[in-house]
């Protein structure tokens, strides 16, 4: 029987997992393209003193097995610096157009470099050479500062500019040391659905996360239990 992930309602029973719910609403949402960009997540972390900050990035990966997401950064941007200070994170989706909403709290850890490298080597290369122009999150004087800034770096990497400011699309871009991914390993995962009348449905679950020691973690079992909209 096909699972009936797209319902306008959760099933009776609720799933044992619902990260394989989650990522078949992420992927009707990707193929729908029900949004210019549908793969957009609200991150926040958590910063001194305690006070959320949030912002808005792209989910490039979601592993319902074992569980986590990724997604792609500077490392040393205030987001970072707020996260390798404190992994406790929560990220929200939205889709409108489908009425749903999911909400995933957990930890986070930085990417293995070869996940970092791989899609790094994806990007174009004006995507690539921008990962080393700027300094995310760092003031700025001016635009053309971080134009100067650009071209600057680009030298210094021995990448040669054409007269619009661009590398070449082959051109050898390494990834830089300050730049790749970030897993958010899934602890508690609230799954909503928009309902007639306000009248929601929804539903969350929570595992335990155990740190392993190389930046991964081994996971509980889900245990998972409906809540009033
Ligand atoms: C649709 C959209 C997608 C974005 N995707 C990313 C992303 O994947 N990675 C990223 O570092 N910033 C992304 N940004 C920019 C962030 O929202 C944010 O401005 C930036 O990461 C700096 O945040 P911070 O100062 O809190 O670290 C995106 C912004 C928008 C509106």
């Amino acid at each position: 029987m096909k699972t009936a992930y797209l319902d306008p309602k959760l099933p009776r029973n609720l799933p044992g997992n619902p990260m394989h719910w989650a990522k078949a609403w992420f992927d009707a949402a990707s193929d729908k393209r029900v949004q210019k960009n549908p793969n957009a997540m609200t991150l926040a972390t958590v910063g001194d003193g305690g006070a959320p900050t949030a912002r808005v990035v792209l989910c490039k990966a979601f592993e319902a097995d074992p569980g986590y997401l990724v997604f792609f950064t500077n490392y040393e941007s205030r987001k970072s610096e707020q996260l390798f200070t404190n992994p406790e994170v929560c990220v929200v989706f939205h889709w409108d157009s489908i009425g749903r909403q999911i909400r995933i709290e957990g930890l986070a850890a930085r990417s293995p470099a070869e996940e970092s490298d791989r899609y790094f080597s994806s990007r174009d290369a004006g995507s690539r050479l921008g990962a080393w122009g700027s300094d995310q999150s760092k003031p700025l004087e001016s635009r053309q500062h971080l134009i100067e800034q650009m071209q600057r770096r680009a030298s210094e990497l021995g990448i040669e500019l054409d007269e619009n400011g661009k590398p070449a699309a082959n051109a050898e871009i390494p990834r830089p040391p300050h730049w790749g991914g970030i897993r958010i390993w899934a602890r508690r995962v609230e799954l909503w659905i928009d309902g007639e009348d306000r009248i929601h449905d929804r539903a969350c679950w929570t595992r335990e996360l155990e740190p392993t020691g190389d930046g991964t973690f081994s996971t509980g079992d889900w245990s998972g239990t409906r809540l009033q909209p």
